[in-house]
């Protein structure tokens, strides 16, 4: 046989229109990625289709009526020219042309075709971690060392986080599905009295699905720890709801107890609330000695507290910096012997940029992304 007749008709009728560099995988962040020292592609589909790496360019007039009349990462400001959309994940790869501050991160999220954040970010190279993260770019259960990263997807949380959204409109104040640590599904899983066993990265259904009561029968029901599907913490919490719950038609508003918050896979953190304090916990729920006042709890993430304790149990030196409320000091410096390095981290306490001025401040830090 001819091999000629096996290549597609439309490749020979499309040949001599592409013009543009062609990625051969047609992902978005080989696109982004492609010339990793100036960071000035972004991936579009052309009218016929076809997906190409365009060049980003300065700051251009648009006409605020017509969709998608900016770049990728770009939208249309008031003054009619593009700006950057701080809400995309390709705001990393779009600001750098104008913006030499920019250029100097180390490092850079995956994004999806639609500017929402790719749910694994891994960071710090082969020696560094990986994080679970919701499309918009904030950071959720799950995370694992890159070299042991390889089955993670995030799925699960992914999924957890989705229903959990305030802003969607099927969203739920409560979802009892079972993530493992590195945010993948857990085998078994129960929601809103029904049980069934999923593929554990996909969350596919490999199972029917029954009754609670009738979980035993699940052949995925040997992985239960214990004789009921809640975790301790999530028993607790549970009962804490309910507490809340019946005071409440007793006419009590603010009922004084501590309250508690699970993690996805079931364990404690990543903090515990008690009377206008919030504190970080571990995973087993012992108090650890970050803590905020409440009114402060939305920029609380106890990471580094997390990190701290993360490194511990494993017997790695832990290195970094803690604020008082748990969260990573922005501003890092390293000493060995007489010589002192500065360098900024993100949330995650990944390096973000390096050789800052050893006299700088944690606000300097804040002007990069995280
Ligand atoms: C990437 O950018 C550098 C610095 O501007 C340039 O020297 C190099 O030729 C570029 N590489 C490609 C493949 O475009
Ligand atoms: C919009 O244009 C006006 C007049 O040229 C200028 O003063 C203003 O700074 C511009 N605003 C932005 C956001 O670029
Ligand atoms: C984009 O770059 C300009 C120039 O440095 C900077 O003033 C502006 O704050 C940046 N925009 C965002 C959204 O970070
Ligand atoms: C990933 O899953 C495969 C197949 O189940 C397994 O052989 C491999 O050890 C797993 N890798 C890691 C890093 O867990
Ligand atoms: C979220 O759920 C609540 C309760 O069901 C509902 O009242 C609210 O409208 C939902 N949010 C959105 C954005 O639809
Ligand atoms: C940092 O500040 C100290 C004291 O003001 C000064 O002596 C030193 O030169 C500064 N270092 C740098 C690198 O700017």
């Amino acid at each position: 046989m001819n091999l000629f007749y096996l290549v597609p008709y439309f490749l020979l009728v499309y040949a001599d229109k592409l013009d543009f560099d062609l990625v051969t995988d047609y992902s978005v962040n080989d696109c982004l990625r492609v010339n990793n020292t100036q960071k000035l592609n972004y991936f579009a589909l052309d009218e016929d289709g076809f997906p190409y790496c365009g060049t980003y360019t300065d700051a251009a007039a648009c006409n605020p009526d017509i969709a998608n009349s900016c770049e990728p990462g770009l939208k249309c400001g008031t003054n009619k020219t593009c700006e950057v959309d701080i809400t995309s994940c390709f705001k990393y790869y779009a600001n750098v042309t104008g913006n030499s501050k920019m250029q100097k991160l180390l490092w850079t999220p995956d994004c999806q075709e639609d500017g929402s954040w790719a749910s694994k970010q891994c960071k710090g190279g082969a020696a560094g971690r990986c994080f679970c993260y919701d499309s918009k770019g904030e950071r959720i259960f799950g995370n694992a060392f890159a070299d042991n990263s390889a089955n993670m997807t995030c799925a699960c949380s992914k999924r957890k986080s989705e229903l959990l959204d305030p802003t969607n409109l099927h969203n739920r104040t409560y979802v009892s599905f079972h993530c493992d640590e590195q945010g993948n599904y857990e085998e078994l899983q129960c929601d809103t009295d029904h049980c069934w066993c999923v593929d554990t990265q996909t969350g596919e259904l490999t199972s029917k699905i029954v009754p609670e009561n009738s979980m035993t029968y699940l052949k995925c029901s040997g992985k239960l720890q214990g004789s009921q599907y809640l975790r301790k913490c999530e028993s607790v919490a549970f009962a804490q709801t309910k507490i809340t719950e019946i005071m409440k038609t007793h006419g009590v508003i603010s009922p004084n107890i501590q309250r508690i918050s699970c993690e996805s896979d079931g364990s404690y953190g990543p903090y515990t609330i008690t009377n206008s304090q919030v504190t970080c916990v571990t995973r087993t729920n012992s108090v650890l000695q970050y803590q905020a006042s409440i009114k402060d709890i939305t920029s609380m993430d106890c990471n580094c507290a997390y990190d701290q304790d993360l490194y511990n149990r494993i017997g790695k030196s832990f290195t970094l910096e803690c604020q008082n409320n748990g969260n990573y000091k922005p501003f890092q410096s390293a000493y060995k012997d007489e010589t002192v390095k500065s360098f900024c981290v993100d949330k995650d306490g990944n390096k973000k940029i390096d050789n800052v001025n050893v006299n700088e401040t944690d606000s300097y830090c804040e002007q990069f992304y995280d």
